[in-house]
């Protein structure tokens, strides 16, 4: 099994990589760090531990960065995920409280006691990730792999023509990254865009598990409606769950390797492209998938949930 840790941002397909996480059999899930992106950190948090209490999942939420690492805070807007994160499904308070210890603190941690095992999956923005390998100089070595769903090299943004919506809202961050020289691996819009889920693959999901797939097809209401009022009615792209998956089926991806690098200002802030600076350890930039695959994976998996 896969020792891993979720940075999320919850978030409608954050809440499906989730999921689909707690009903993977090849995952042993250790923890969520939260951060701002689709929603603030605050309410983040909050909806991570709704997410494991759902599920009835005993793991720890470490509660992550409130700001970005240089550019000023920024407020998330609704109209993707909803005011709350998850679509109409209204805000609830959870019972459970997050860990003592801050985000980048818990990665150290965790990356010390699982030295060589843990992989980290960013389905957020990368501030949590970048704090832990500026304070903690073996961290990019302790860690196994970071499989970060963000970022294009060839399909283009999502947030604006340049640049997808995690990088771009922390692009020094993802910088950091992807100069640390740890294994860094990015499930990007070049795949994520090939991999889509309709109505009624979430009322199929529904139909096997009615509670916690039943949450899910709720909340893919609100989310395929922006997808359509963007024109893109053929389906919501499964961004994080690719991410998820890509942790423990790498095969099923075809990756490029190439040091890459993020800009950080202009028109082009949060494009990820083609690193010229020296001495950049290449990364592996996924740029093909077998979708039907990973869907039928996705499918699969959540079905057997309650
Ligand atoms: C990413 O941005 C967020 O809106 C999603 O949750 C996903 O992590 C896609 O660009
Ligand atoms: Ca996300």
């Amino acid at each position: 099994t896969t020792k891993l840790i979720i940075d999320t941002d919850p978030g409608i397909d954050d809440a499906m990589a989730i999921f689909y996480a707690a009903a993977a059999p090849d995952i042993d899930l250790l923890g969520l760090t939260t951060i701002f992106g689709n929603v603030t950190t605050k309410t983040a948090t909050r909806n991570a531990l709704r997410l494991l209490e759902a599920a009835e999942l005993d793991v720890p939420v470490a509660h992550g960065a409130e700001t970005p690492l240089v550019l000023p805070p920024f407020t998330p807007s609704a109209h993707v995920h909803g005011a709350e994160g998850f679509g109409d499904i209204p805000a609830e308070t959870p019972k459970g409280s997050q860990l003592d210890e801050d985000a980048a603190d818990f990665l150290i941690r965790m990356a010390r006691e699982h030295k060589g095992e843990l992989v980290v999956c960013p389905i957020g923005p990368l501030t949590n990730i970048a704090h832990a390998i500026q304070r903690d100089a073996d961290f990019a070595k302790n860690v196994k792999r970071i499989v970060i769903m963000g970022g294009s090299l060839e399909e283009g943004g999502n947030i604006t023509p340049h640049a997808e919506a995690n990088i771009y809202h922390d692009p020094h961050a993802a910088d950091v990254v992807f100069g640390s020289g740890a294994q860094v691996e990015m499930v990007g819009l070049d795949v994520t865009h090939r991999i889509l889920c309709t109505q009624g693959d979430f009322s199929a999901i529904a139909a096997q598990s009615p509670d916690l797939g039943g949450m899910l097809q709720k909340m893919s209401v609100f989310y395929l409606h922006f997808y359509e009022t963007v024109g893109k009615f053929d389906g919501c792209s499964l961004h994080d769950p690719a991410a998820v998956i890509a942790c423990t089926h790498p095969e099923l991806f075809t990756a490029r390797s190439v040091a890459m690098e993020v800009s950080c200002d202009g028109e082009t802030s949060g494009e990820t492209r083609l690193s010229t600076k020296s001495g950049r350890k290449p990364i592996d930039v996924y740029m093909a998938v077998d979708a039907d695959a990973v869907k039928a994976l996705f499918l699969k998996r959540l079905a057997i949930l309650p």
